[in-house]
């Protein structure tokens, strides 16, 4: 549901002509606790620390918990947090990555994008800047109101909703589609696509990324008492904390081009193993980074016959006529 229906105790500041929004006048909403109507309708249970009704949304329930503990780290774009250069870091490999693509959209007006499950809004802050218009969908709302304070004061239009990919808005079509880290945590990956592909324009594109099949028991985030899954080939399931498809590169071409129901052709434009480093195997190994340094780690690690297959991450683009 659109910040047009925002509430709070205290009342909230009114918005500009929109949606969306223009994001140079949020300034009121800076640090204003909102609150929304959620477009899934399990989703205030879980706001409010429920457990998870279904598997996969043990993210939502993870997360909550995490707001509650660790919210410098859930945070990162204060540049007060502990793990905001890392994070930045890691916005400017996908960056480097999308770069042709991104550079490429072409419209009349300013580019429409959807942020599907875009946290705190990574991904949304360089398009605003860029001066596009973003909707911004995540089931977390906390990370919602960060991602509106954020974006108060920059250039582009912003609008958000509470609710999953599942249950994806109507409304105008999108030129670009960011769904970066989020079919690996989505219930229903296929529904999820279809609903996307419902919104966007032909000739758009998906730009993603999902957890990859075998990097991730290596890395320091593993989660404790995980290993099975690993040795299964089956989701990663910690209750009350964590849930993640893990993607093989047939995986990714099955989800993306290999029939969603949709109706829609795709055809993978790029996909790259990646995340050998940040948040990845070879992190510790690796030391401290910066671009170059993390660009040639990732291409040697890529090349190397041991360490290929040990990304943590996929990195893509999707083109649908
Ligand atoms: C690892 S975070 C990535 C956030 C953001 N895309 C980024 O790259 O910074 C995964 C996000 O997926 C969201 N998410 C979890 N389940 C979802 C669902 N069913 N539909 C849409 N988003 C979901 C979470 O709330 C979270 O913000």
């Amino acid at each position: 549901m659109s910040l047009a229906r925002a509430t709070a105790p205290e009342g909230v500041p009114p918005l500009p002509p929109g949606p969306p929004y223009a994001a140079s006048e949020l300034m009121d909403w800076r640090g204003l606790r909102f609150n929304l109507p959620p477009g899934d309708e399990r989703l205030p249970a879980l706001a409010d620390g429920g457990v998870e009704p279904s598997a996969p949304l043990a993210n939502l329930a993870g997360a909550h918990a995490a707001w509650a503990t660790w919210a410098e780290g859930m945070d990162f774009l204060d540049p007060q947090s502990p793990v905001a250069d890392l994070k930045a870091l890691e916005q400017a490999l996908y960056l480097h990555h999308w770069a042709p693509w991104l550079g490429a959209v072409a419209s009349p007006r300013p580019p429409r994008v959807l942020d599907l499950g875009g946290g705190i809004g990574r991904f949304t802050m360089p398009c605003l800047d860029a001066g596009w218009d973003v909707e911004l969908v995540d089931p977390d709302l906390e990370s919602l109101r960060r991602a509106v304070w954020h974006a108060a004061g920059r250039l582009g239009r912003l609008d958000v909703s509470w609710t999953t990919g599942e249950r994806l808005p109507e409304g105008p079509a999108f030129d670009l589609v960011f769904a970066v880290e989020v079919f690996c945590y989505v219930e229903e990956p296929h529904a999820v696509l279809a609903r996307v592909l419902s919104r966007l324009r032909p000739g758009g594109h998906v730009l993603f990324s999902v957890e990859a099949r075998h990097g991730w028991a290596a890395c320091g985030d593993a989660a404790p008492g995980t290993l099975e899954a690993f040795l299964d080939d089956q989701p990663v399931y910690a209750p009350g904390d964590r849930f993640v498809r893990t993607y093989t590169a047939d995986d990714i071409h099955q989800l993306f081009v290999g029939g969603a129901g949709s109706g829609r052709r795709g055809a993978i434009e790029a996909l790259l193993p990646t995340h050998y480093v940040l948040s990845g195997p070879f992190e510790a190994a690796a030391g401290p980074v910066d671009l170059p340094r993390l660009l040639d780690l990732e291409a040697r690690l890529r090349g190397h016959r041991i360490a290929a297959p040990l990304n943590r991450a996929w990195t893509g683009v999707v083109r649908y006529d």
